[in-house]
């Protein structure tokens, strides 16, 4: 479903582009964030939730069909701004409903989610604080120190590294922190396509990326952390 009204829109084709939604389909297909994901999915098994889970910036729908093999019997939600994510998710997995929708304007009833998963998407805390039910979960996964740094090394003059991710929102209590990190070996089309679904393929130097993708790079680092809030019952 299209719940984006035309009068949200930043521009005609917000979010992620068919190529970006492409290459990121092609590397979870690949497996490069299978052991975050199964770090995910350990932490809401863990809930023993049986209500329903919402996938903020859900992408290609990869963590809604881990999800609905881990957890079959929650209803799962998946919300986009991308059309392109969107169509894909679908298609990807069934089980799920997706809609086009801004995580600034969910298109869903307060206090109707058990959990709410944030994978490196944009989101808005006061809404996420909304659909919450009381006691409900909010797991948030971000990129941690040292992802990726390779790629950053090669990229940039003065490499930034990513911050630790927040500990505080507003309205819910952190209930655990993990961090996952792993290496990840690489052939040319996994780093192209890595590339291509981040930031990196629009931002640095033009020249240094041809050189990487040219070069190639045998193995990266992956780092994330895991940050599970809880709102009050
Ligand atoms: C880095 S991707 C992550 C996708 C997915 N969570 C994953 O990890 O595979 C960020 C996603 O957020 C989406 N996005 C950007 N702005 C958004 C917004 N305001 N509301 C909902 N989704 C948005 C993009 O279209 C993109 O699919």
């Amino acid at each position: 479903m299209n719940l984006l009204p035309s009068n949200r829109k930043r521009s005609a084709n917000p979010g992620d582009n068919p190529q970006m939604v492409a290459a990121r389909a092609r590397v979870h297909t690949a497996g490069a964030y299978a052991p975050m994901a199964a770090a995910m999915v350990a932490e809401l098994s863990a809930l023993s939730v049986a209500g329903p889970v919402l996938d903020l910036g859900c992408g290609e729908g990869y963590y809604c069909g881990v999800l609905n093999q881990a957890l079959p019997a929650c209803a799962l939600y998946g919300v986009d701004i991308s059309r392109a994510a969107v169509r894909l998710a679908a298609r990807r997995c069934p089980a799920a409903d997706f809609a086009v929708a801004s995580a600034f304007h969910l298109p869903l009833p307060d206090a109707s989610l058990d959990v709410v998963l944030r994978v490196f998407a944009p989101s808005d805390d006061a809404e996420v604080l909304r659909v919450l039910r009381p006691a409900g979960f909010y797991l948030e996964i971000c990129p941690a120190p040292g992802h990726l740094k390779e790629v950053r090394a090669r990229l940039y003059d003065t490499p930034r590294e990513h911050v630790e991710a927040r500990e505080d929102v507003q309205g819910l209590q952190l209930v655990k922190r993990s961090r996952v990190q792993y290496p990840l070996a690489l052939d040319a089309e996994l780093l192209s396509d890595l590339v291509s679904m981040t930031p990196f393929a629009f931002r640095g130097h033009r020249e240094k990326r041809e050189r990487l993708l040219r070069e190639a790079l045998p193995e990266v680092s992956m780092a994330f952390s895991l940050h599970l809030f809880q709102k009050a019952s």
